[in-house]
């Protein structure tokens, strides 16, 4: 195994979008970011150097950070942001891991430009499970807006209202043609007809989940989130923000031009987005400039069915490694939206959610508050006052099930606020049972954890029934985030082996910024490799 050494400057760069110019954040001045390749069990070494006013973190999505929680970057959670000149040193090791997974900013709403695609090879000589690709390419699908994004959350969370959606989507920082004035912002793949071809999809949007299609050709998922499946050929794929997937595609239809679109999938009701999908262009060598493109055919932006029959043919390639088949910790968890009284005296600009309330987010009727210091710092050195560790394993109240009609908002749909932390002890083998709920509108909410990935044992419509819902204990895919599907559940499990602070949150950033979020802190176990280490001296403070 080797060491690899990145260097990550976060700047201010100008960059000219839809016919405008603006400054955005980016890393060493690129849209998407530096791309870090390493191979399994390597080290990575990340020097950021933060030379904007703003604040930032960056966490390394997917990668298990293995007794390395103080790396793992979200802002307020297991660190204080970089401020402005500072430096943090970030350092882990891909224990076991590889594939495709993503890197971005963890702090306000800078991930928007702040993102990047992690690339982790087989080791020297371990072949991929499947007829190996004639190239590879990566495609990063983003959101895009002219306003600065983190004035944007600012205002979006003190107005009580909804986000407005992005300016534009884009692949590869391109918006395509159907953009105005991007007819040459369009990024390109050029394949040799007969050659087949690995795609590493990335979905790094910050509020939409996304279908992605190319036109005329089949897609083959080979991996999702970091681990293989059993190979299974789609027409389109959905990817929540966070989803990763690997894809191959063979360049087997006449020479031509052929789009690749990425467009939205929205499950909720009466929400805004942005209609326009991004495209780039697979070009067949010898197509001309004048060759027809031909367009992608993406799916109904609701199309719930299409992203249910994805879901059910993810099984992961090889038996699962450390499924707990018994289970010693049980959550069951609500996830979903809900509207807070609101008691401003300027009630037209900060009451602007439904009802005059203001929108929020809740995990068992809990909205979650971030401290103003780090989590694992105030857990680490003992530091009273910051949370308390009574996270319901249950939900706190009954009226925000499923069932709980959408249209009819109760009157009291209130949450409890505050900073309530779930207590897990070193080994302890965890099902937790995400049900999607609100009082506002049922979701797919994506959901996230850190530290570790999980396999999802069962997912379902409707309420989950103990009694009827059918688990998969024998090939279940193993992911670090999970599309609990718009009025229905999801369960997942995993063996709680990594001590330190852990985020799960909904990984739609407006849905994090709202409260959709709960913290898992996992206690230490007996040996040194079961012990979390010290902070490193560098830690930023608050
Ligand atoms: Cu990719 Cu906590 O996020």
């Amino acid at each position: 195994t080797s060491t690899r050494f990145y260097d990550f400057k976060v700047q201010k760069t100008r960059i000219t979008k839809l016919c405008k110019s603006k400054d955005i954040v980016t890393i060493n001045g690129m849209l998407p970011g530096p791309v870090v390749y390493a191979q399994e069990d390597d080290r990575v070494i990340v020097k950021v150097t933060n030379e904007t006013p703003y604040n930032a973190t960056i966490h390394w999505h997917g990668v298990r950070q293995m007794l390395t929680c103080w790396s793992d970057g979200p802002s307020y959670i297991t660190q204080c942001p970089i401020q402005a000149g500072q430096t943090f040193t970030y350092e882990f090791t891909l224990v076991k891991q590889k594939g495709t997974l993503l890197w971005h900013a963890h702090v306000s709403w800078l991930r928007a430009t702040v993102y990047g695609a992690i690339v982790i090879y087989p080791k020297t000589g371990v072949p991929y499970p499947f007829p190996y690709p004639y190239e590879e390419h990566i495609l990063i699908f983003a959101e895009y807006w002219h306003k600065d994004v983190v004035k944007l959350e600012r205002q979006v969370i003190a107005s009580g209202g909804a986000p407005p959606p992005a300016d534009a989507y884009l692949i590869n920082g391109h918006p395509g043609p159907l953009y105005n004035c991007s007819s040459n912002d369009v990024y390109k793949i050029e394949v040799v007809p007969g050659k087949t071809y690995l795609l590493r999809l990335i979905n790094a949007a910050l509020n939409v989940e996304q279908f992605f299609a190319i036109a005329g050709h089949k897609l083959t998922v080979v991996e999702a989130d970091g681990d293989y499946v059993k190979p299974f050929r789609v027409d389109q794929l959905m990817l929540a923000p966070g989803q990763t997937a690997n894809v191959l595609v063979t360049a087997n239809k006449a020479i031509g031009r052929y789009s690749m679109a990425v467009g939205t999938y929205m499950s909720a009701r009466n929400v805004s987005f942005q209609k326009v999908p991004a495209v780039a262009h697979l070009q067949y060598l010898g197509a001309t400039p004048s060759s027809l493109t031909l367009p992608a055919q993406l799916p109904r932006f609701n199309d719930n069915l299409l992203v249910k029959s994805n879901m059910a043919a993810m099984r992961s390639l090889n038996a699962p490694r450390n499924l707990p088949l018994e289970i010693d910790t049980s959550l069951f968890v609500t996830v979903g939206l809900n509207v807070q009284k609101c008691n401003s005296t300027k009630p037209k600009k900060r009451c602007q959610g439904p009802n005059n309330g203001t929108f929020a987010a809740s995990m068992n009727n809990v909205t979650f508050v971030k401290p103003n210091i780090s989590l694992l710092q105030a857990y680490y050195d003992k530091i009273d006052g910051h949370y308390t560790e009574d996270f319901p394993g249950v939900p706190l109240r009954k009226y925000d099930f499923v069932n709980g009609a959408p249209n009819n908002i109760p009157n009291d749909t209130q949450s409890l606020v505050g900073t309530r932390v779930f207590v897990l002890d070193y080994g302890s083998r965890v099902q937790v049972i995400l049900q999607d709920t609100g009082t506002v509108t049922l979701e797919n909410h994506p959901i996230h954890l850190h530290g570790y990935s999980f396999y999802v044992v069962g997912f379902g419509t409707g309420n989950y029934n103990p009694m009827t819902a059918a688990f998969n204990l024998v090939d279940p895919p193993y992911m670090n985030t999970i599309g609990v599907p718009v009025g229905g559940w999801a369960a997942i499990r995993f063996v709680a082996d990594n001590p330190g602070v852990w985020f799960m949150h909904c990984h739609l950033d407006i849905h994090q910024s709202w409260g959709l979020d709960l913290v898992f802190i996992v206690k230490n176990g007996e040996g040194e490799l079961e012990t979390l280490p010290h902070p490193p001296a560098d830690m930023p403070q608050c």
